[in-house]
């Protein structure tokens, strides 16, 4: 069986309306699609999307690779123009996160889980980054762009994760289905650009919060070379994680670049 990714496909696929606003482009093979849309996002319109087959330098948040192999993942990244300032960018983030669990779900898998802020788990297993990269404007503090980059590994890698991803990383399914990452690729844009339009409004919220298995949890906050345990205790109207140090002080960490353990 095998499962092409098609441009035309995932546009059939798009809800009515939603249509008028996406264009697809589908490589089979790019560096990284955040890399090449900020390249090219001088001349695109707000809705393009890039999605490539594989990546030969796939990147991940604080300056990590994100491994992109062939025929088996789903790399896509969409350009947007909102009228937003840079610490807002957690909502876009965070959005597509619940909007990745959304189509997972469409296509029969419930049990997403997500990592604060904005991984997203199966089994255990991370299946899902997204990396949210904007330009900045400093004329008038808001954000000119910002690509917003999805990878899903859909299926197992052929031969498996290599040996450092293979305690992290998962894969969503085990057999090949024809038109299962067209369909995840539109189900996730119908799910984002409904959250999208009303982006302020946090609509995602309770969803959000409800799939954050990292509440209730012990923590290692990791930043930079710092590490400090707390309790996780919930989840901001900013989507902020709000914790517990061991002496009782409470602090919310925002996105940037701390990183957090969960502990088991
Ligand atoms: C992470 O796990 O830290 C984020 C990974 C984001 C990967 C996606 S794949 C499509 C887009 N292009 C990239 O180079 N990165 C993002």
């Amino acid at each position: 069986m095998i499962d092409t990714i098609n441009s035309q496909k995932i546009f059939g696929l798009l809800k009515k309306g939603s249509e008028k606003k996406i264009k697809i482009e589908v490589l089979e093979k790019a560096t990284s699609t955040n890399t090449l849309l900020k390249e090219a996002a001088s001349e695109k319109d707000e809705g393009f999307v890039l999605i490539a087959g594989k990546q030969t330098a796939g990147r991940g948040r604080l300056g990590r690779s994100f491994y992109s192999p062939d025929d088996t993942g789903l790399y896509m990244s969409l350009l947007l123009r909102p009228s937003i300032i840079p610490e807002q960018s957690v909502l876009i983030t965070t959005a597509a996160a619940v909007s990745v669990c959304d189509a997972l779900g469409k296509v029969g898998v419930g049990s997403t889980a997500i990592k604060w802020v904005n991984d997203v788990f199966v089994d255990d297993k991370k299946v899902c980054g997204i990396l949210t990269e904007g330009s900045f404007n400093p004329q008038n503090g808001t954000l000119d762009y910002v690509i917003l980059g999805v990878g899903i590994n859909v299926y197992e890698p052929e031969g498996g994760f290599p040996p450092e991803l293979q305690s992290i990383a998962g894969s969503v399914f085990k057999n090949k289905t024809e038109n299962l990452r067209n369909t995840i690729a539109a189900e996730f844009l119908n799910s984002f650009m409904g959250y999208y339009n009303t982006l302020e409004k946090r609509e995602y919220y309770d969803k959000y919060a409800g799939k954050c298995f990292v509440i209730g949890k012990d923590i290692t906050i990791i930043n930079n070379d710092e590490k400090t345990c707390a309790r996780a205790l919930g989840i901001d109207e900013n989507f902020g994680l709000v914790a517990e140090l061991a002496d009782g002080s409470r602090l919310t960490l925002n996105s940037g670049e701390i990183s957090v353990r969960v502990k088991t």
